[in-house]
């Protein structure tokens, strides 16, 4: 495996993997969420999430990824004997679903970049609520959208870990950062935005119910993309140098921040213009035109170049996302069965657009395409964020905390002993005791067994 290529630099390892983390989940998903669980309440629960679960989780997929270095069936089986290739497995399959339903709304973001651009966004609220409707339950134009979208990360990946990842991850995610700054601002200027601050601020714990707790902890796996395999196979890129304690924390951090400036953007302006919170999938795109417009009714030119620039941002997030989806079964197909990249690539892609195109329609024109009575993409959504995600997640700690040879996990997380070994013992036991506990009683909780 001595050809496999490293990241360039420690910077664009960071920088790669938190581009595999920011993305719709931060942007799409964790409003949606949050509107639909309560605000603020939902809020610190995936705040507890991420912190307590997240990041020593994250450390346990780098760890096996770094160690190592090879696809992740054949990386949890070196760890743990044959039989715990099945994580990788698992992984595999969960973030070829992930990618399959992902990339229909990363085509929404696609077609709202051309009609911003072409100027059909601009009316009034009703009017942006009708163009998403129509837009969505259009048989033919969403499904291309979606498939497209797929394409596009099939010639990122089948081009390779150095030159498509780190060029894309390290030009667009600071770009992004500053434009949500300015979208944040302008959102909260728009009149009766305060209301929209103090949903996210203002915590109403009548809101939560057992659920909540679920939908917290698939939100916090899926966006920071832990749970499929996506760290471990990154981190087989890693250099043996890399603090992985720390580029976890930083990617869980700067993770966490965007996904608040994203509240921030679009609870205001939603509160502002009367669109209600619990929208679900629609949320952002059904109230970001209404930033754009209203919050630059002054300079319309500006809000123009800036809703191009957001959408254009937003795909490129998206993509930086689905390329390490992608990347996961693409080198597992590339060294298991012994295919080129390329042809590796292809496999991945054509099951991918096919679950794109049912998902999308299951929203659209084949609105009878259910499964226990959700949608394909809602049910694609649940089955991943909210049971496969976790359950990765734990299978994980029981390996990395139980099974895996304690000095071996030790070296790889002190980097052969350079580090200092203050955090390791708190590591495992979360890896041990938190991490897994907390997730078995949550799935107690949520089907009612607790
Ligand atoms: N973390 C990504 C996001 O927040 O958009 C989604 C994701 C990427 C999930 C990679 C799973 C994955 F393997």
């Amino acid at each position: 495996m001595s050809n496999r290529g490293t990241f360039g630099s420690k910077l664009a390892i960071v920088l790669a993997t938190a581009g595999s983390a920011v993305g719709l989940g931060n942007i799409w998903r964790f409003p949606f969420m949050t509107g639909q669980n309560g605000g603020a309440a939902f809020i610190l629960i995936y705040f507890a999430c991420v912190f307590l679960l997240g990041i020593p989780g994250m450390v346990n997929e780098f760890l096996v990824g770094r160690h190592a270095q090879t696809n992740a069936a054949r990386a949890y089986g070196q760890i743990g004997g044959r039989g715990w290739r099945v994580i990788g497995y698992l992984g595999i399959l969960t973030s070829t679903i992930i990618l399959g339903f992902y990339a229909v709304v990363a085509g929404w973001c696609l077609q709202y970049l051309f009609a911003s651009i072409a100027g059909q966004l601009d009316g009034d609220p009703t009017y942006v609520v009708t163009y998403f409707k129509t837009f969505s339950s259009d048989p033919v134009k969403p499904c291309l959208w979606g498939v497209g979208f797929v394409l596009i990360t099939h010639v990122v990946v089948s081009q390779g870990v150095e030159k498509g990842i780190e060029r894309a991850s390290k030009l667009l995610m600071p770009l992004l950062l500053v434009l949500l700054l300015i979208l944040v601002v302008a959102s909260c200027m728009l009149p009766g935005a305060v209301k929209g601050v103090e949903f996210l601020l203002k915590p109403d714990f009548s809101k939560v119910s057992s659920k909540v707790f679920l939908e917290a902890l698939g939100q916090a796996f899926f966006s920071l993309s832990l749970g499929t395999a996506c760290l471990c196979t990154y981190a087989s890129y890693f250099k043996r140098d890399t603090n992985l304690l720390k580029s976890a924390t930083q990617i869980a951090l700067l993770d966490s921040f965007i996904a608040i400036l994203a509240g921030l953007m679009i609870f205001p302006a939603a509160f502002s213009v009367g669109v209600q919170p619990d929208s679900g999938p629609s949320l952002i795109f059904i109230t970001l035109p209404n930033v754009f417009r209203e919050a630059f009714s002054a300079m319309p030119v500006v809000g123009y170049v800036i809703s191009i620039l957001f959408y254009a941002l937003l795909v490129f997030a998206a993509l930086t996302s689905t390329i390490s989806m992608h990347e996961i079964g693409t080198v597992f197909f590339h060294e298991e069965l012994k295919l080129t990249r390329h042809r590796a690539a292809w496999i991945l892609t054509v099951i991918c657009s096919v679950i794109a195109v049912f998902c999308s329609l299951s929203v659209g024109a084949y609105s009878n395409l259910q499964l226990f009575g959700m949608s394909l993409l809602d049910f694609c959504d649940f089955l991943t964020a909210q049971l496969m995600l976790p359950t990765g997640a734990f299978l994980t700690s029981i390996l990395m905390g139980w099974v895996a040879n304690r000095q071996l996990v030790k070296d790889e997380f002190t980097n052969g002993g350079t580090l200092r070994e203050t955090f390791f013992r708190t590591w495992l036991f979360s890896v041990r005791y938190i991490v897994p506990l907390c997730i078995v009683l949550i799935f107690l909780h949520q089907f009612g067994i607790l």
